[in-house]
């Protein structure tokens, strides 16, 4: 029988595929239980989507009603109370009532309920306002929709489990007002846990600060990354479990080369073992690591050409020396010396730059760039 790949990325992994996060899991559970409001914030591909996915999925044995909406899926604001009303009338509830269900929960805002099977979701069922013209008729419904868990809660006599991930998306909607409507509408609503998920975490950080509407609405919980030394053990475990034997170092290569970024981990390690099970190899050494490595470089390549000469030459420069240096002291006169990069308001209008185009982050007091690929690409191909 030939193994599956034990690696997974790109969607959100399953239990089965997760690696640590016992002690978020524990509270999260506890906390949207409970009826707290809780921030989740960590930047992108550290494993929100995952781990809410996972907690949602044990509060749902417990007969707690899950919902999900992705925040930044929609194209407006009133595209997204559609789909936020949406999944949350349609949660749990069977098909031959959702028409009735709907009317009842939602008699002012006039909705138009649909079924076909094209429409997006389960049973091709679909809601829309078609009466909702204006922005004060938006707010109106808003209102509504954010009034809805409460009253399903009450009706089912069933605590829910709210997850809105992507959330920071929602200021791109109706500014300062979508926020001060959803915030007014959950703190009365006790018996319905949610979680706002976030993956830009200056932004998501500026919505819980004071005077926005969330400030201090619930705990905060920001994602890190995984432990390296757990997570290295937890992939050679892997390795081991699927019938090839990992070189000593191996997980903590993978991770390292990641930037112990929990995606760019799996997606070396699915692709390493991709290579290796098409080799029909029982053993995986570092060099194997490397030569995976090499052609998926090999692979982006254009992509990556592309990105840099993106980049003005400033920007390339301290690129360049960001990924030499670790990121370390970018500002200091000896990383400006070594690398001839000007003078510091001109490394620092750079840096500004390469974050806001999310090419770089910044973790901490250093500069790291987002994609490990990218990184790895710059220290080898660029000059
Ligand atoms: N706990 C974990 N263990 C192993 N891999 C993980 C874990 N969490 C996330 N990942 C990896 O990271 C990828 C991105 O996770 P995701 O949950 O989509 O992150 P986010 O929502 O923060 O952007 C997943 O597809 C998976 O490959
Ligand atoms: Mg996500």
């Amino acid at each position: 029988m030939a193994a599956s790949n034990p690696f997974v990325y790109g969607e959100i992994v399953s239990a089965d595929a997760f690696a640590d996060r016992d002690s978020e899991r524990e509270r999260l559970t506890r906390d949207l239980a409970s009826g707290q409001k809780v921030f989740l914030i960590s930047p992108r591909r550290y494993g929100k989507s995952s781990l809410v996915r996972d907690v949602l999925r044990g509060l749902a044995r417990r007969n707690i009603l899950t919902v999900e909406v992705t925040v930044a899926a929609s194209s407006s604001y009133v595209g997204f109370l559609e789909s936020y009303a949406r999944a949350l009338v349609a949660a749990d509830t069977p098909v031959s009532r959702l028409r009735r269900w709907t009317a009842d929960l939602l008699r002012d805002a006039r909705p138009e309920v649909r079924f076909d099977a094209k429409s997006s979701g389960d049973g091709g069922f679909s809601l829309a306002f078609p009466a909702v013209r204006t922005p004060r008729d938006a707010a109106r419904l808003a209102a509504d929709v954010y009034a809805l868990p409460g009253k399903i809660a009450a009706a089912r006599k069933q605590p829910l489990a709210i997850a809105l991930d992507e959330f920071q998306a929602i200021t791109a909607f109706d500014g300062d007002t979508a926020e001060q409507s959803l915030r007014a509408a959950v703190q009365d609503q006790r018996g319905v846990g949610y979680v706002f998920a976030g993956s830009e975490p200056s932004l998501m950080e500026r919505m819980v600060s004071p005077k926005r509407p969330f400030y201090k609405a619930g705990p905060v919980m920001r994602l890190q990354k995984i432990e390296p030394d757990v997570f290295a053990v937890w992939l050679e475990g892997r390795f081991k479990a699927s019938g090839m034997k990992p070189e000593e170092g191996l997980g903590a290569a993978i991770v390292d080369l990641a930037g112990n970024v929990p995606y760019d981990v799996q997606r070396l390690a699915h692709e390493a073992w991709d290579d290796l099970h098409e080799q029909g190899r029982r053993v995986a050494t570092l060099d194997d690591l490397h030569a995976t490595l090499t052609r998926l470089l090999n692979e982006q390549h254009t992509v990556y050409e592309e990105a840099w000469q993106r980049h003005t030459l400033a920007q390339r420069g301290v690129l360049r020396a960001l990924v030499l240096e670790d990121g370390r002291e970018m500002l200091s006169g000896d990383v400006r010396t070594k690398h001839r990069l000007g003078g510091t308001s001109s490394v620092q209008a750079a840096l500004a730059a390469l974050v806001k185009q999310d090419v770089v982050m910044k973790d901490g007091a250093v500069y790291v760039v987002t994609d490990s690929l990218y990184r790895e690409w710059v220290a080898r191909k660029t000059f």
